[in-house]
């Protein structure tokens, strides 16, 4: 079956109180929008569209960076769900299978309910996700005569009688992209808010002779993000549930409380995880890999037996080989290391390439930025970097060549060669000693003065 996902995301969220979009606040290192766009991915879904309005330009600049292929619509006045829905209707031209709205503060929805609203519409035209809250709230009410769904009432047009109804309105709908979009074109506005409902098109089904029906889930998949506190409880319940998967999928966490997920973490089996780790987006760790204590990583990937850390910072392209070795305080950017290539201390490797079983001494620096461009270290296989190298980029070391520790490398080193970089060492026979007593003897002066002039 062909899907088309319509992600509405052009409401302002003021309860938010930011100046920021409420779909850009993040949750699990992503804009809150992407976790729609995921749950899509996942059901298959041929064309993305997002529907944008406050902060439009911004919101719609973060899902292109994304993924390229959303499309995204705006809504440029706020009238409601269903005037939402309208605005994709362009878009999706020629568009033939199903649609499937999804919301873009509502970040929980999982693949396997999205696949049961598609298995009940061989049943259905139109599909509602429905569920039974500990507190139906103001949620719209699910009007049901037997199996079917006559219709939806929002809270605000319900009678005494409908609101005593448990059964409630997610907002997520499916049913076929042409019938949505003609069942759209007819909501009206006649109700307490002005606005065209999405809700109304069930009624406008059963007019037509069409059936509507429910799949139900837990409340906690439905769960929408409208203040800094419910984005703040979302973010908990996101990583208990990232770690919980971690832990399923044969990762081992020694404190998972404290180690912090990005929704699309991957983590291979018998990777080990120590304490206060955090992930950010695009971090893939391959089998049997560990990731010690306090390391920082984002955007990276990490090959097979590598250890990284402790307080290790892994920033976007590094591409770390098999049972390569990153210790404390090493910073790596856009860098390829090659296998079991090492940098253990104190270290900044940015904008490079190191070949495999390098050595990378205490202190190294790719010297990659001159205030203006950036440049490139090329350091061959089987090197020996030695300690305190400054690395004056554009540079390439050669394989198996050294450089001597304190040397700042400006020019190539071919490979084998020695290159020492850094002034001559002098040793001057007797003269610590004699700078020592001069010394000494002038803090004893001074002392003398001091107290000359207290008395
Ligand atoms: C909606 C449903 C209600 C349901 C509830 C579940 C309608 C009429 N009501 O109510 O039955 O119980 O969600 O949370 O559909 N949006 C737009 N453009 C608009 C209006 C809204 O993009 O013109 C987006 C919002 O950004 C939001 C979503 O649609 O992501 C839902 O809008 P919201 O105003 O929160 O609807 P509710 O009143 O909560
Ligand atoms: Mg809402």
């Amino acid at each position: 079956m062909t899907t088309a996902l319509i992600v509405l995301a052009a409401g302002r969220g003021s309860r938010m109180k930011s100046d920021r979009p409420k779909v850009l606040h993040e949750l699990g290192g992503v804009p809150l929008f992407a976790h729609a766009l995921a749950a899509g991915r996942a059901l298959g879904a041929e064309r993305t569209l997002l529907v944008v309005g406050h902060g439009g330009d911004m919101v719609g600049r973060a899902a292109r960076d994304l993924d390229p292929e959303v499309i995204v619509v705006e809504q440029a006045e706020q009238r409601g769900t269903a005037h939402a829905v309208r605005q994709a209707r362009k878009a999706l031209t020629g568009f033939e299978g199903d649609a499937v709205v999804l919301y873009g503060d509502t970040p929980f929805v999982r693949p396997q309910t999205l696949q049961a609203m598609r298995e009940a519409r061989a049943r259905h035209d139109v599909v509602v996700l429905g569920f039974e809250p500990a507190d139906p709230g103001r949620y719209g009410r699910l009007v049901m005569a037997g199996e079917r769904l006559e219709r939806i009432v929002e809270y605000r047009d319900a009678t005494e009688a409908e609101r005593a109804i448990t059964l409630c309105n997610s907002g997520i709908v499916m049913a076929d992209a042409e019938l949505l979009f003609s069942l759209a074109a007819a909501v009206g506005n006649d109700n307490a808010s002005g606005e065209y409902y999405l809700t109304d098109i069930v009624e406008l089904a059963g007019r037509r002779g069409l059936s509507a029906g429910v799949v139900r889930c837990e409340e906690a998949e439905t769960l929408g993000i409208n203040t800094r506190a419910e984005l703040a409880a979302a973010e908990a319940a996101f990583q208990a549930r990232a770690r919980a998967q971690a832990l399923e999928n044969g990762v081992t966490l020694l404190a998972p409380e404290t180690v912090f997920f990005a929704l699309d973490t991957v983590l291979g089996r018998d990777v080990v995880v120590e304490p206060n780790v955090v992930f950010g987006p695009g971090v893939t760790v391959e089998t049997g890999a560990r990731i010690r204590a306090f390391s920082h990583l984002e955007g990276c990937h990490v090959g097979a037996g590598a250890i990284v850390g402790p307080y290790a910072r892994l920033r976007p392209g590094a591409e770390l080989s098999n049972d390569v070795r990153i210790g404390n305080f090493v910073e790596i950017k856009n860098a390829q290391i090659g296998d079991g290539a090492k940098v253990n201390h104190l270290s900044y490797i940015g904008d490079a390439e190191i070949g495999a079983g390098t050595n990378i001494g205490a202190g190294t620096v790719t010297c990659n930025y001159d205030g203006v461009m950036k440049h490139r270290t090329v350091i061959g296989r089987r090197a020996f970097i030695g300690s305190d190298t400054m690395l004056v980029a554009p540079v390439t070391v050669g394989d198996e060549a050294m450089t001597a520790s304190g040397s700042v490398i400006t020019q190539d080193v071919p490979d084998g060669s020695l290159a020492l970089g850094r002034a001559r060492q002098v040793n001057k026979p007797g003269f610590a000693r004699r700078l020592f007593e001069r010394l000494k003897a002038a803090r004893a002066r001074r002392g003398r003065e001091q107290q000359d002039r207290e008395q």
